[in-house]
């Protein structure tokens, strides 16, 4: 039995990376799936995640979208909810990393990279979490909202002042909304990947900051999107019912060491 049979899902920023790799496995497991993104077009040029979903004979639509945008993003939630009668899980995966080291950071360079990492995680569990308070529970849950944020919200982010800022500010929202609505049967929780290794904003790492994410993760690889995935299905799963608030380290034990 697939195990998100008859669920549905959106993810946003999921032409690329860590949110495709998301969106595949949750589509092989049985959900639907929005995938919402600026662009549909991987910067490969490979095919795209709603071709390669809808060629395994899986179900999904794409909506441009940008997760700034409260409009955006309130369509994304309507159009499931049209289409499927209820939301059951949205991850809010977008992020954009701009300017330096305090001093070496714009003002618009910092308000870009809030819009888009803490406005938009704001709007998309505000968005979602509005659907799911009005429909039935499954079991004990009436929804699930995941939030990537990352290692480098709980210690510095080298020479990204913003970026850090904004995912520690992910982590906090998600335990603020995990207690103010579990009440309510949503269970909202993080995800916190360590090096991953996807193009991150069109830039490939480069090989010193390579050496530098190898020599900070303890087990003898980086992490690939798939291991974010499968912690994505984990808390999207009824396994993880009990478990809200939490930040789950995927990093190869970087925050260990
Ligand atoms: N790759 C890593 O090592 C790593 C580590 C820690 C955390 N993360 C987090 O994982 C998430 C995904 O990272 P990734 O490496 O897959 O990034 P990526 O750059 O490969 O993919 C990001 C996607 O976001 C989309 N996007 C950008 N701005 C958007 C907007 N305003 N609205 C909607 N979509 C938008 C892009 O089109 C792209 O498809 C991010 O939240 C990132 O901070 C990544």
């Amino acid at each position: 039995m697939a195990r998100l049979q008859n669920h549905t899902a959106i993810i946003t920023s999921a032409s690329n990376g860590i949110g495709r790799a998301i969106a595949l496995r949750f589509a092989s497991e049985g959900a639907y799936v929005l995938l919402a993104d600026t662009t549909e077009t991987p910067r490969t040029g490979d095919a795209t995640t709603l071709d390669l979903i809808r060629q395994a004979g899986w179900a999904a639509d794409f909506r441009q979208t940008d997760v700034a945008s409260w409009a955006n993003l309130s369509a994304c939630v309507a159009d499931v909810a049209a289409r499927h009668g209820r939301l059951d899980i949205m991850v809010n995966n977008a992020a954009i990393g701009k300017g330096g080291r305090l001093t070496d950071t714009t003002e618009d360079e910092w308000d870009d990279t809030m819009a888009v990492n803490l406005k938009g995680v704001f709007l998309g569990c505000k968005a979602a979490a509005q659907q799911m308070l009005g429909q039935e529970p499954r079991g004990e849950v009436r929804g699930r909202l995941i939030n990537i944020s990352s290692q480098h919200g709980m210690i510095s982010s080298p020479n990204h002042l913003a970026y850090g800022v904004s995912k520690a500010g992910v982590v906090y929202m998600t335990r603020q909304i995990a207690a103010d609505y579990a009440a309510d049967g949503i269970v909202c929780n993080a995800i916190a990947p360590g090096k991953i290794l996807t193009d991150m904003g069109g830039h490939v790492p480069t090989p010193d900051q390579l050496a530098y994410a190898t020599s900070r993760t303890p087990w003898p690889r980086l992490g690939q999107p798939e291991d974010v995935a499968s912690a994505a299905l984990f808390l999207a799963s009824p396994d993880a019912t009990y478990i809200t608030g939490e930040n789950l380290m995927v990093d190869g034990g970087w925050m260990a060491s």
